[in-house]
């Protein structure tokens, strides 16, 4: 998480965490080792950790479990990105140029297998077969989730319906499954684990809506990704749907062709268009509801500092401009 919004509460266990996955990032392969510090070192605001690290407080658990399983959820999102940035072809990555600029396409994809891997080695250590299946079947609906994605690019008949799946599964599967792996690693009650997985999904959703409004009016020196990375592969995301059911013919044509055309060159006619629908500001009031779901799911659980902070990073993930 950015600095300032680092919640003390959990300050010390994401630093045990950081060396722990420069720990075991260790490999005899000196490209492995090169690739994997090159993107970890470039930092990350290291959500997920602080998830599995939240919940379990909120749970009061305190095991040395949670700084693994807080690594391995960082791992799995790290493979992911690696993944995710040589299918989108995305040159700009946490502010520097992403791993398949830098080694290559082969190497990213290589590497993303190795912490992948890696992943489910570590996991395979808590020896806890309910840890086993939560991970393995995030991992699994976060891949189905990027090949729906795939599916879709180019396509400007995307429903909104058929976005929010992919929302839900390339993201959100793993806020929920960061956030239901506090609780069973506390051996919280089934209503606790619930809701704390009910929260993860809510807030994971707000924060890829909010993460594809930045794709469009962020600053790329804060959000470290190049602006227009979706209309560039021909993403439909939410801003584009909305404004596709209410801009006037001519301009509903203009971004058809742009979604088909998957290039930057009517980035500014798009602006123009999603600035004219209203849009952005739609699609920023579907953040700020999913996180408010995200907040109410959390009433099962008994007042605490963690669960304040839980409260505070589900308005962090819609206020956010990085
Ligand atoms: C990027 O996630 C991928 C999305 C789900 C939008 P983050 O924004 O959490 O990426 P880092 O780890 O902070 O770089
Ligand atoms: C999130 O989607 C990707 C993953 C969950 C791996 P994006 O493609 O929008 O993420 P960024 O914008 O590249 O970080
Ligand atoms: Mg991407
Ligand atoms: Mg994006």
């Amino acid at each position: 998480m950015p600095n300032d919004a680092v919640p003390r509460l959990i300050q010390a266990d994401l630093q045990a965490v950081e060396s722990l996955i420069a720990e075991r990032l260790s490999s005899e392969v000196p490209l492995i080792r090169e690739v994997a510090a090159y993107l970890v070192g470039g930092g990350g605001k290291r959500l997920r950790p602080a998830l599995v690290l939240l919940a379990s407080g909120a749970c009061g658990y305190r095991g040395p479990a949670r700084l693994e399983i807080a690594a391995v959820v960082e791992f799995i999102h790290t493979a992911t990105l690696l993944h995710d940035d040589v299918v989108d072809e995305s040159s700009l990555r946490r502010g520097r140029a992403t791993a398949n600029a830098r080694f290559g396409n082969a190497a990213s994809v290589l590497v993303g297998d190795f912490i992948y891997s890696r992943a489910f080695q570590m996991m395979v250590g808590v020896r806890d077969l309910r840890v086993l299946e939560i991970l393995a079947d995030a991992t699994n609906v976060i891949a189905e989730g990027e090949v729906m994605q795939l599916l879709g690019t180019r396509n400007p008949d995307l429903t909104e319906a058929e976005y929010l799946r992919v929302v839900r599964s390339k993201t959100a599967k793993l806020f929920e499954a960061s956030a239901r792996l506090g609780a069973v690693l506390a051996g919280a009650a089934r209503e606790v684990e619930e809701a704390l997985a009910a929260y993860g999904m809510h807030l994971g959703t707000a924060f890829q809506l909010i993460d594809d409004v930045l794709d469009y009016s962020g600053e790329r020196e804060a959000i470290g990704k190049n602006l227009g990375d979706d209309l560039a592969e021909g993403k439909p995301t939410l801003p584009l749907i909305h404004a596709l059911a209410h801009a006037g013919a001519a301009d509903r044509a203009l971004l058809r062709e742009a979604i088909e055309q998957g290039s930057l060159e009517r980035l500014p006619e798009v602006m123009r268009v999603l600035q004219s629908c209203r849009s952005l500001e739609h699609a920023r009031q579907r953040a700020s509801e999913a996180a408010a779901c995200a907040r109410d799911a959390l009433s099962p659980l008994g007042d605490s500092a963690f669960r304040e902070s839980l409260i505070d990073f589900a308005a962090f993930s819609v206020g956010r401009s990085a």
